[in-house]
Formats: structure tokens, sequence, C-alpha cells
């Protein structure tokens, strides 16, 4: 089983619209994939239409287990499972900081996970805490919208040095380009200069597109609506991508 996240530090990159789109593109690679909406605004769980979670208790290691068991809710797409988000996840961090081997509690609790699904992917809140930190801890590959622009390309070089601070593997975070505008001069010399000082750059680019902003009129991913348009396309490819570097 591969876990994957879907995580910048800045809000408005395209997340929530890369967890949605490739989490369906997974499932329809043929893989069983589980979507956990961790973030509490719950844009990802909106566009696949089902409810907040419901709340429970997360005391310990079992009961989150069993609390997210619970709340698994099948998608319209078979092969496609959500957990949503629940407004009580702003409290993970103090849960999380009272169990033991604070860090590595995620891992853990989603290897529970293992016997079901080949992929989770997880929709993270713009910030770095003890969650973020359970997440880059507990993922095999770290998914980064970078948008072609100055502030953007300032905070993946926080987040890199997160991680060189924090004694975590920068092998894990694959940047990649976020709303390109190709007639933009300076998306075009960001895009030229950023990857030579961040190797793990992938190399597909998803495009800005009004079609992606209407996944919130559709409330389903655009590839569920729309199969040939040139995002779609960028996000089919971007899954390709990444199966190659992860296996599947
Ligand atoms: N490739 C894109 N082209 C145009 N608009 C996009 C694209 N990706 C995301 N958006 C829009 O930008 C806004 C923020 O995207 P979202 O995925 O919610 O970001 P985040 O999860 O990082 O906050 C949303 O309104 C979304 O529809
Ligand atoms: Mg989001």
């Amino acid at each position: 089983m591969k876990i994957l996240s879907s995580y910048s530090i800045k809000g408005g990159v395209g997340k929530t619209a890369l967890a949605v789109n490739l989490a369906f593109a997974l499932r329809e690679a043929g893989l069983r994939t589980l979507l956990l909406d961790l973030d509490p605004q719950g844009a990802a769980s909106f566009y696949f239409r089902v409810d907040s979670a419901e709340k429970f208790r997360m005391r310990d290691t079992l009961s989150l287990v069993e609390g997210l068991r619970r709340n698994i809710r099948e998608s319209d797409f078979p092969g496609l499972d959500i957990i949503p988000s629940n407004l009580g996840y702003r409290h993970f961090d103090i849960l999380l900081d009272g169990m033991g081997k604070r860090r590595k509690q995620l891992r853990r609790v989603l290897e529970e996970f293992k016997p079901d699904y080949d992929v989770i992917l997880m929709d993270c809140p713009p910030n770095i805490t003890l969650l973020s930190e359970n997440v880059f801890r507990a993922s095999d590959a770290i998914l980064v919208p970078v948008i072609p622009t100055v502030l953007s390309q300032r905070t993946l070089e926080q987040l890199s040095g997160f991680f060189r601070e924090e004694d975590l593997s920068c092998d894990m975070l694959r940047p990649f380009f976020s709303m390109v505008q190709k007639r933009n001069k300076m998306h075009r010399e960001i895009m030229a200069d950023l990857p030579v000082s961040h190797p793990g750059f992938l190399k597909t680019v998803i495009p800005f597109s009004a079609d992606v902003e209407k996944m919130g009129l559709h409330r389903m991913p655009l590839l569920a609506y729309s199969h040939t348009s040139e995002a779609a396309r960028a996000y089919r490819a971007l899954c390709d991508e990444i199966l190659s570097l992860t296996g599947k």
C-alpha cells in the first residue's frame, strides 16, 4: 500500500484539485483508493458530495482507527472511498500530542487499512503542525503544488528547509507546477530555474484552466466530467508519473 499526500504550507495552490483528480485517476488505473480529507474546510469531501464525518473520540491509536473506519464513505465511483473531513480534526494535534511516538502515529494508524486499499491519499490543510509532521512521516511521496510565482518559490524553500532541519528525507518531496499560464513570462522564468535546485520536481505541469474551477459547480472531479480537456490530460499524466516513481 502506498501513502501519498497533497501538501503545501500555502493555501489556494491546487492541493485539493490535485487530491480529488489524482484519487479519481488512481482508481481509473485500477487501484483501490482511499481519500482522507484532513482539511477541516472539507473541500475534497464537498467535491465528492459526502457529508462531514461523524464526531468520534480520538483517545489512542485504536479509537482513531475505529473512528476513521466508521467514517469511510463510498464515493459515486466504485473503487474510490472517502473519509470526509470533520471540524473535530482541528483537535488532531492535541490528540497526537497525547500519544506516544508522536510523529509516527499516523503511519501506524494508516497501516491498519492496508488489507483494503492499494493507495491512501491525504488532502492536507495549509500549515505546519504536529499533524503535518505526522503526514510527512507517514507518506511515501508528498506532492506539493507550486504556482510559478516568487511567493510560492519561497514557501517551497521554507518547506525544504524544514525537512533538512528535522532530518526528513527531501527525496519524498515531489513538487510540481500548478495553475501554469504559459504566456506569463514570470511563470516561464521560474519554471526554468526552480527545478534546478529541487531535483525531485515532477515533470508534468498542471495548466491554469477554467475547467478545473468548474468542479465546484459539478461537484465531482474534473476527470469525471471532462475527459479530454488539457487539464484532465495533465492530471492523468501526473498520476502516471507518480505511479512510475512510487511503483503500483
Ligand atoms: N489548474 C487550475 N486552474 C484554474 N483554477 C484552479 C486550478 N487548480 C485549482 N484551481 C482553483 O483555485 C482555487 C484553489 O484551489 P484548491 O485546489 O482548492 O487549492 P488548495 O487546496 O491548495 O487551497 C479553487 O477555486 C480551484 O477551483
Ligand atoms: Mg484544499
